[in-house]
């Protein structure tokens, strides 16, 4: 329905559309028709696929611990999801390993539920594309136990081919051996046809070149490199990274976009998350104040928010930013950081301010050099 009131009505500007702007055309026939937060036919190219510019994580679907996820969550997050797919967004990312305790898998299998029950257009839920990642478990030694994780993935969610199979983090760090046995995991997971395209994420600059190398001798083409990317993580590693993806043709996945929250503005010495995000809040976001008045200023002048923001900033760097959401609302907001692009001067001031912030976010201890 969206798809064809927009393609009819090109003289409505949506590039002013944001979450905060009321989607329902007030005076014509189209009435009681929403329209979509942003055009959703703009798409981009991820080695084979054709992704929206941004995705959605869901990370926060089944972590208790860092999260406080409920399963009383389920129908708001299956709403999260039907608003983003029917708004554009096919790009989801998950991973075997998200979901506490019992709830292991959880994301995966909610992933998995919400696709099946999707009530909109065949043609839109057939161009939903999931992006898990494997762990690199100690146990998963061998090639066959790496794709047996793939398989494992494919039934929670019970599809049948999965969008980008990505190595969760390497392990050259410590169990180099192990770490020739996941990519030759991926090769057989790609030539079975149980993944679309393959991708890695934690790969710093040295150690994506290598299995770049590694997969395209064996005829498999390097898709995405999914690393910890945004205005609290732009540091010279990242740097590198992206340089390096953008000369091998390599997607750049931005994860935490939002500094796990921090850099939406809602949060402050006085009201932190609860839980070890709150731990770690403490200790950044009393360095943040440059960082967060520049978002805040920029965002204002635009009539914008800070995540919408912060999200097109990495989006404008070249990246595709997976911002984790939880409610409606949160898929409501980010969507509109999307149609519009912050200009050069803008993004030369955020990054400045960044510079400017003592705090930065921790780098995951996962990403290798
Ligand atoms: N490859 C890896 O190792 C790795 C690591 C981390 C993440 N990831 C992926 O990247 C995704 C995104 O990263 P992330 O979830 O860590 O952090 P993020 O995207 O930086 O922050 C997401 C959190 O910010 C808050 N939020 C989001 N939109 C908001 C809005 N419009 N207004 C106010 N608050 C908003 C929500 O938390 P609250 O409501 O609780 O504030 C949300 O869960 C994950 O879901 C996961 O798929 C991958």
């Amino acid at each position: 329905m969206v798809f064809s009131l927009t393609m009819a009505t090109p003289s409505v500007d949506f590039s002013c559309f944001s979450a905060s702007n009321e989607t329902l055309l007030s005076s014509s026939p189209f009435k009681t028709l929403k329209l979509p937060l942003f055009w959703p036919w703009q798409k981009v190219k991820m080695g084979p696929l054709t992704v929206s510019p941004m995705g959605f994580g869901t990370w926060a679907w089944g972590n208790q611990l860092l999260w406080g996820y409920q399963e009383a969550m389920d129908s708001e997050l299956q709403r999260t999801f039907n608003l983003a797919v029917e708004n554009g967004i096919n790009l989801f990312d998950t991973a075997d390993s998200y979901g506490t305790g019992r709830l292991n898998g959880q994301s995966e299998k909610l992933l998995g539920k919400f696709i099946r029950e999707f009530q909109g257009q065949k043609q839109v839920k057939d161009k939903i594309l999931i992006a898990t990642k494997f762990a690199a478990y100690p146990w998963r030694l061998t090639p066959g136990q790496f794709v047996n994780a793939c398989k494992s993935s494919l039934q929670r969610m019970e599809i049948e081919q999965i969008g980008i199979g990505q190595l969760h983090w390497s392990t050259a760090n410590y169990a180099p051996l192990q770490e020739l046995a996941l990519w030759d995991g991926l090769v057989a997971m790609y030539d079975k046809g149980l993944v679309q395209a393959v991708g890695v994420s934690n790969y710093g600059p040295k150690q994506l070149v290598k299995i770049y190398d590694y997969l395209k001798a064996r005829g498999v083409p390097l898709c995405s490199a999914q690393v910890q990317f945004s205005l609290l993580s732009m540091g010279e590693d990242q740097m590198e990274i992206k340089n390096i993806c953008d000369s091998l043709g390599v997607r750049l996945i931005s994860y935490s976009p939002l500094g796990l929250g921090m850099l939406t503005g809602k949060y402050s010495p006085s009201n932190l998350p609860r839980g070890p995000r709150g731990l770690l809040f403490r200790q950044i976001i009393p360095g943040l104040d440059p960082l967060l008045n520049s978002l805040k200023k920029i965002a204002q002048r635009r009539k914008k928010t800070m995540p919408q923001v912060a999200i097109n900033w990495c989006i404008c760097k070249g990246t595709i930013p997976i911002p984790g959401v939880r409610t409606v609302k949160q898929a409501e907001e980010n969507l509109g950081a999307l149609g519009w692009r912050l200009s050069s001067d803008e993004l030369l001031q955020l990054e400045y301010a960044a510079l400017e912030s003592p705090r930065k976010m921790i780098q995951n201890i996962f990403q290798t050099r």
